[in-house]
């Protein structure tokens, strides 16, 4: 049993939004994922940062959904900017359940746990100069989604997923990183940077949290294993 995580997958089996388009690392991103994904066993699980599916509503994100499914780790699903399918978590997991599709379920205004771990986490926001009041009111929502994230973990070690970056080269977004401080929060997964952004990662430690880009181009379409082995 290990955990694993990996943003920004993009499938598009019922859209028309291919990534193969872009070429290089994208060509054949279907297969590399299906080959990583079926090296994780049943009892592993998989944390998806966002990004995961271009469908436009649930209908055409299903065959994405089916095609997760098919590898039998547990997966859970932070939200991302271009996930248009998204809507209540009731309505999402009423559908999963209702095409038999078992192994995905969502971390959203909740936590979920790994052993002695909370895994926490939503999708984030960025603050943009140029478009102020907007993204002060959407960034506020999402502080908000964090907080009640990291409080549902109450005492234990605490790990945050976002989809949003909330630092990077040239780029920080405080209420963010001032709550993934307050809460103690020992390491954080972010997604959303592709292709040349990639190089304007922040990995490593920057006050007393680790930070971790883990968009699906950035590992080469394999999931990062966050913890060692549970028993
Ligand atoms: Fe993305
Ligand atoms: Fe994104």
């Amino acid at each position: 049993m290990a955990l694993y995580a990996i943003g920004d997958l993009h499938l598009s089996l019922g859209a028309d939004k291919s990534m193969e388009v872009f070429g290089g690392a994208w060509q054949g991103y279907v297969g590399k994922i299906g080959t990583a994904l079926s090296t994780l066993n049943a009892d592993d699980v998989l944390i998806l940062t966002g990004d995961t599916s271009w469908g436009i509503d649930l209908t055409q994100a299903e065959p994405d959904f089916r095609f997760l499914d098919q590898f039998p780790c547990k997966k859970y699903l932070v939200k991302g900017n271009h996930d248009y399918w998204w809507g209540t978590v009731g309505k999402m997991k009423a559908f999963l359940r209702e095409k038999g599709i078992t192994t995905l379920d969502f971390l959203h205004n909740n936590c979920q746990f790994y052993g002695d771990y909370a895994l926490c986490g939503t999708r984030g926001w960025f603050l943009d100069e140029e478009n102020k009041a907007h993204d002060a009111k959407m960034l506020n929502r999402e502080v908000l989604r964090l907080e009640a994230s990291l409080r549902a973990a109450g005492d234990r070690e605490k790990l945050c997923f976002l989809h949003y970056p909330p630092l990077y080269q040239g780029y920080e977004c405080p209420p963010i990183l001032a709550l993934l401080m307050q809460y103690r929060v020992k390491l954080c997964c972010y997604g959303h940077l592709h292709g040349p952004t990639i190089r304007r990662r922040v990995e490593g430690r920057r006050g007393s949290v680790d930070y971790t880009l883990i968009s699906a181009d950035a590992l080469d379409f394999r999931p990062k294993k966050i913890c060692p082995d549970l028993q």
